[in-house]
C-alpha cells in the first residue's frame, strides 16, 4: 500500500469502453481530482477505445463537456485544456484485431512519440465481461501486453469478474496465459473508499481495540449495504446477475476480510491480500440444506418512497415480467478460525431499502447483570461499535451512561467521530486512489486471483440453491421497507436484530 506519495512514471491510459457511464461519471472525473491535487505526471496521455467510430477532437469535446458536468463547481480551465491536449480516441470492433488494435498501436505509437512518453501503458476494461479475456488477448496479439524494456504494461478489470466459481476460474487461467499475475488489477470500487481503507489504520494503529476484537468480546457482527434506489436503467445486466452475485462475493466480502484478518506483516500488497485470502478460505461454503436455513432472498414489490410511488422490480425495464432473480440478500456467515469461532457475521444488502447506507457494526458482549440487581435497570446496554461506510463517514462507539439523578439509571449515549468534521469535504469519486495505485505499481487494493475464486466458492453454492428451487413469494417485500420478514428471522433465531436505524 502507498505510503508515502510516490511518482507516477510518465504514461499511457487505455479506457476500452470509452463512451461508456464508467467513463464518464468516474474515471475521468477521478483522473481530474487527481491532476488538481498534483498526483499526475506531467507526460500522460489517455486513449479511448470504443465501438463508436469517433474523431478524436469529438471525443474531446464530450469528456470535456462530461468533465463539466461531473466535476462540481467551476472546474479549473488551465486543466481542462491540459486534459483536452492529451486525449485520444479511436474506434472500431472490439473483435477486429485487424483493424482496431493495429489502429490502437499505432496511435499509442504516435502519442508516446509526440509526448515524450516512454511506452509505459495501462489498459482500463470498462467493457462486459465477456470480452476481458478477448480484449487482452487481441492487446497481447499485437504486442502491446507485456512487461517490456523498463517499459511496464497493466491491465485493470472491471467487476464482474466472473458469475460463478467456473466462469472465474475459467477467466482466470485465460488471461493467466497470457499475462502475469502483477499486471492484473481486478478492481472493486469498495476499497476506493476512505472509510474502507480507514479499517486497517483503524484496527492496526490504534492499541485500545485490537485486544478486544475477538470472540472473546465480540457477540457478532452485522454488515449492511443497503441502497433506496431500485435498478433504474441496468435491468439488463441486473437481471442475469442479482443481488447476490452483484454485491457480497465482492463489496460486503472486501468489508469482512478488512474487518476480519489478522495484523498482516507489513503493508506490502501479498502480505495484506495473504490475510484477506486465509479470512475467505476460513468462511465456510454453505451445504444445500444451509441455504435454507443461513440465507434468504427476497425481490421488491412496488410501494411508497419519499410519498413517490415506485414500481415493482417485475415491472422495471429490461427485466422479464416473471423473474426471480433477488434484489435482497441476506446471509449468516462464520468464520473457523481461532478469532472468530461462533461470532455470526449477518450480511445483507438489498435495493430500494429505506435509505443509502453501508455500515458494519460490532455488536460486543453483555457486561454481567449480577451489579444491577436490586437497581431500576431491568436491561444492560450492549456496546457497539458502527464504522458509517457511508454516507457521512465515520465511528460511533455506542454505550451506556448513567441518567443524573439519584437513583441508578442508565441511558445510551454515542461517541461519533465524523470524517468530515475532523478532515473537511473529500470530493472524490472513489476511484482516484485506485488509479493512482495502479500507475505506481501497487496491487494492494485489487483483488488477487486466489481472493476472487476463494469468494466464488462460497457463495455458488447459494446461487445453485436459489436457481434450482425458484423462490415462490416474490415479490416477498415493499419497495422502502427493510427487506423480507425472513431476514428478521434469521436474526431473531438467534436472539438478535438487525440495526435498522442509523445509529
Ligand atoms: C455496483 C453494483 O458494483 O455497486 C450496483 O453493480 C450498486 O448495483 C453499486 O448500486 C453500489 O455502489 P456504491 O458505491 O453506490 O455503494
Amino acid at each position: 500500500m502507498n505510503q508515502t506519495q510516490r511518482t507516477v512514471d510518465p504514461c499511457v491510459m487505455v479506457i476500452f469502453g470509452a463512451t461508456g457511464d464508467l467513463t464518464k461519471r468516474k474515471l475521468f472525473p477521478a483522473l481530474y481530482n487527481l491532476a488538481k491535487d498534483g498526483f499526475l505526471p506531467e507526460s500522460l496521455a489517455i486513449i479511448g477505445v470504443g465501438r463508436q467510430e469517433m474523431e478524436t477532437k469529438d471525443f474531446r469535446q464530450k469528456i470535456i463537456a462530461d468533465l463539466k458536468e461531473f466535476v462540481g463547481d467551476s472546474p479549473d480551465k488551465k486543466l481542462l485544456a491540459w486534459f483536452e491536449e492529451r486525449i485520444f480516441y479511436t474506434g472500431g470492433d472490439f473483435d477486429d484485431d485487424k483493424k482496431l488494435f493495429k489502429d490502437l498501436k499505432d496511435l499509442l505509437a504516435e502519442v508516446c512519440q509526440n509526448l515524450n512518453i516512454p511506452e509505459n501503458y495501462f489498459y482500463y476494461l470498462a467493457t462486459p465481461p465477456q470480452l476481458f479475456a478477448n480484449v487482452a488477448g487481441k492487446i497481447h496479439k499485437n504486442g502491446l501486453g507485456r512487461d517490456e524494456n523498463d517499459n511496464w504494461r497493466r491491465f485493470i478489470f472491471e467487476k464482474p469478474f466472473g458469475r460463478d466459481i467456473e466462469s472465474a476460474k475459467k477467466l482466470n487461467h485465460e488471461l493467466a496465459k497470457i499475462l502475469k499475475e502483477k499486471q492484473i488489477y481486478r478492481i472493486d470500487h469498495y476499497l476506493g473508499k476512505e472509510t474502507v481503507q480507514n479499517l486497517l489504520i483503524f484496527r492496526f494503529g490504534n492499541s485500545i481495540f485490537e485486544p478486544i476484537w475477538n470472540r472473546n468480546f465480540i457477540d457478532h457482527v452485522q454488515i449492511t449495504v443497503a441502497e433506496e434506489l431500485g435498478v433504474e436503467t441496468r435491468g439488463g445486466y441486473y437481471d442475469t446477475a442479482g443481488a447476490l452475485r452483484d454485491m457480497i462475493p465482492n463489496h460486503i466480502f472486501q468489508l469482512i476480510t478488512l474487518t476480519a484478518m489478522e495484523p498482516p506483516v507489513s503493508f506490502e500488497a501479498d502480505a495484506v491480500r495473504d490475510e484477506q485470502a486465509k479470512i475467505l478460505q476460513a468462511m465456510q461454503p454453505f451445504a444445500p440444506e444451509d441455504v435454507l436455513h443461513n440465507a434468504v432472498r427476497g425481490q421488491y414489490g412496488a410501494g411508497e418512497m419519499k410519498d413517490e410511488k415506485v414500481s415493482a422490480y417485475r415491472s422495471e425495464q429490461a427485466v422479464a415480467p416473471k423473474t426471480n432473480t433477488e434484489t435482497y440478500a441476506a446471509l449468516k456467515l462464520s468464520i473457523d478460525n481461532w478469532r472468530w469461532a461462533d461470532v455470526p457475521f449477518y450480511i445483507r444488502t438489498g435495493k430500494r431499502l429505506p435509505t443509502k447506507r453501508t455500515d458494519i457494526t460490532i455488536q460486543f458482549k453483555k457486561a454481567p447483570f449480577m451489579l444491577f440487581r436490586d437497581t431500576t435497570i431491568e436491561k444492560l446496554t450492549t456496546n457497539r461499535l458502527v464504522i458509517h461506510v457511508q454516507p457521512d463517514e465515520g465511528i460511533t462507539l455506542h454505550f451506556g451512561a448513567k441518567i443524573p439523578g439519584p437513583i441508578v439509571n442508565m441511558g445510551e449515549v454515542d461517541m461519533d467521530f465524523n470524517y468530515v468534521d475532523h478532515f473537511g469535504e473529500q470530493i472524490s469519486t472513489g476511484y482516484e486512489r485506485l488509479l493512482y495505485d495502479c500507475m505506481t505499481g501497487d496491487a494492494t487494493l485489487f483483488q488477487r486471483a486466489d481472493m476472487v475464486e476463494a469468494s466464488w466458492q462460497i457463495v455458488s453454492p447459494i446461487l445453485d440453491v436459489w436457481q434450482a428451487i425458484p423462490a415462490r413469494d416474490f415479490p416477498n417485500y415493499e419497495s422502502g421497507s427493510w427487506g423480507p420478514t425472513e431476514a428478521d428471522e434469521l436474526l431473531k433465531n438467534d436472539g438478535r436484530k438487525w440495526k435498522n436505524t442509523v445509529d
